[in-house]
């Protein structure tokens, strides 16, 4: 996998997602399917967009108890999806769990990619002190989150754009760092606090950007997102 622009299929409904895929013609983009999706559409969509070509990100963030973190992976892995996640909150033997689930019910060498959700890209330095109690600078927090994720074996973790650089400098340039909070310059942040532009992504060494609304909000989403091409993956983006 090399450096790409993921869609966040933010819709409530596999209609409202093949009128937005449908925008982009012979077009397969890499495509991100989080909860709203996933709750509305069920497993079947996962299905039909591997089926028409699409690479999948299965953004479920699990977290809950190793056991049933472990048995919920070995079920989504059947899916054959290419990345896949969890909390890293859910400590280390939690992740450990979900990549044993995960690598049991692949059953085969090349089993998706597991990744850790570090701090949500929606949390700011304050909440991270008042609601979460953690009293210490963002940065630190996301590098010792992603150190866990990385012993627990995982291959990478979601953050911010504006944190690759640490992850990457103390886990290593093979270490992913799939990253959301992205927004084309001039677009509104909404509930994001944590965000930059993909140009910056690009300069900063993200592997991924994960792009929802500055794309399925944009009034013509294939411009924005050829767009978000160019800025982050450069020339070599796909013409
Ligand atoms: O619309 P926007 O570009 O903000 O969408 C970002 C997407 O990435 C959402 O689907 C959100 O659930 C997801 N995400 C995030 N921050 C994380 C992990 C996932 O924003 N840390």
């Amino acid at each position: 996998m090399g450096k790409d622009v993921i869609i966040a299929c933010d819709f409530s409904s596999a209609e409202q997602t093949y009128e937005f895929l449908d925008r982009f013609g012979d077009r397969r983009p890499f495509v991100k399917i989080g909860m709203e999706l996933y709750y509305a559409a069920g497993p079947q969509i996962v299905r039909q967009l591997k089926q028409r070509g699409h690479k999948v990100f299965l953004d479920l963030k699990l977290h809950d108890i190793p056991n049933t973190v472990e048995k919920a992976m070995r079920v989504l892995a059947d899916l054959d999806v290419d990345l896949c996640n969890v909390h890293a909150a859910g400590t280390r033997k939690m992740m450990e769990a979900g990549l044993r689930g995960l690598t049991e019910g692949a059953g085969k060498e090349d089993r998706p990619l597991l990744i850790a959700v570090t701090q949500l890209t929606s949390t700011s330095q304050e909440q991270l002190a008042e609601d979460i109690l953690i009293d210490r600078p963002m940065e630190d927090v996301v590098a010792a989150y992603a150190a866990g994720a990385k012993a627990a074996g995982l291959d990478g973790v979601v953050c911010s754009p504006l944190e690759s650089p640490v992850v990457h400098e103390q886990l290593g340039a093979d270490f992913l760092t799939v990253t959301p909070g992205v927004r084309l310059a001039g677009d509104a942040a909404g509930d994001q606090t944590r965000v930059t532009t993909p140009a910056k992504a690009r300069e900063l060494g993200s592997d991924y950007i994960v792009v929802g609304r500055s794309i399925t909000a944009a009034e013509d989403p294939l411009v924005s997102y050829e767009q978000c091409l160019r800025d982050f993956v450069g020339d070599k983006a796909e013409a």
